[in-house]
């Protein structure tokens, strides 16, 4: 592996902000002028020392937008970041998101080097169950498969049957053929699921501590303030509030729904980075933010990716056998044609 990093020189100088132009030109809707020279050093080094690394920077749908919009070369739902990171040719795997999705990456490329900027950067529904806990589960509910929903650790899914995304959940069960599946470990994904199949889902206790937050009452008084306004919801809330909504989907289902319908104002009821990333894109549409902010996704930082690719920091390592084990449920879901 390359070893002579230069460590990059981080001052904001006319070279520097003429050379970084073209960047602040697709955020400068959401990013401030003032913010932009502590952002501009920092992605042209990232994306010099990417080429010298052969990394690639996989970002998910909720981070940034100097992040999403700047460094980034490929962004997207879990579905499809997991579906990337199993096709690069890159050496390192640099993944801007929560751990779980690191370690989808790692479970999908184990001879790749697979970093993620911050360790820490955990998730409410991943840290609801253990493995241990699906064991128990299986003996309580003998042949019942076992669908997991990607957020949840390399160690949960290795005792599992098939992942799922929120973007393919309902297809996942009912390709599965079974009366009854135990469906891990967000109890509103599963409820909200639960609505459009006749499949008995047995949920687990779990949920997202940014979409259990929102209240139909929100979206109803929302409604009463603006005229014509188009709500969109993950299907990680609530189901009251998925039912109060227009639409709901995956983060990049939200993202194509804005991108066909340009719909005049739009509320997306999701992690707020997202309405930032979307508005920078679709200047027609108006957005009205609620902000709830995953604190887990905030965590990523572009000083922490630099650091990723000077020191090679943070790498995202999962015992073999239980990688082995959770690649086939993930495996089985990518390769499933539905
Ligand atoms: P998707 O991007 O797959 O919709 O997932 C949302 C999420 O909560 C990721 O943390
Ligand atoms: Fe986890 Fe919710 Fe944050 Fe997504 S938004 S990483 S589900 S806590």
């Amino acid at each position: 592996m390359e070893t002579s990093i230069e460590i990059p020189n981080l001052e904001y100088n006319n070279d520097v902000a003429n050379e970084m132009a073209p960047y602040y030109e697709k955020v400068k809707s959401v990013i401030p002028k003032i913010e932009w020279p502590v952002h501009a050093p920092y992605i042209k080094a990232i994306n010099e020392l990417k080429k010298q690394r052969n990394a690639v920077l996989l970002a998910h749908n909720y981070q940034t937008p100097e992040i999403y919009h700047c460094v980034a070369d490929f962004v997207g739902d879990s579905l499809a970041l997991s579906k990337e990171a199993a096709r690069t040719e890159a050496d390192i795997i640099i993944q801007c998101g929560v751990h779980f999705m690191a370690e989808t990456s790692k479970i999908l490329s184990p001879n790749k080097m697979v970093l993620v900027p911050d360790l820490d950067a955990g998730c409410s529904l991943a840290e609801s169950i253990t493995g241990d806990d699906v064991r128990k589960l299986k003996q309580k509910y003998p042949g019942v498969p076992v669908v997991t929903y990607v957020n949840t650790s390399a160690d949960v899914k290795a005792e599992s049957d098939i992942c799922c995304t929120s973007g393919n959940a309902l297809e996942i069960i009912e390709s599965l053929g079974a009366k009854k599946v135990l469906f891990l470990p967000d109890k509103y994904l599963a409820q909200n699921i639960a609505k459009q199949t006749d499949v008995e889902i047995i949920w687990w206790e779990g949920s997202c501590i940014v979409h259990e937050l929102f209240t139909p009452e929100e979206l109803h008084q929302a409604r009463e303030n603006e005229e014509d306004l188009i709500i969109i919801a993950h299907p990680e809330c609530p189901p009251n509030v998925v039912e109060a909504a227009d639409f709901s989907g995956s983060t990049a289902n939200m993202i194509s729904y804005i991108k066909e319908n340009q719909p005049k104002k739009v509320m997306m009821v999701t992690e707020c980075s997202m309405s930032d990333n979307v508005s920078a894109v679709n200047p027609n549409v108006q957005f009205i933010r609620p902000c709830n902010l995953c604190p887990y996704m905030k965590k990523i930082t572009l000083p922490k990716i630099l650091d990723n690719l000077i020191y090679l920091n943070n790498e995202v390592k999962i015992d073999p056998l239980i990688a082995a084990k959770a690649f086939n449920a993930v495996d089985r879901m990518i390769n499933l044609k539905i």
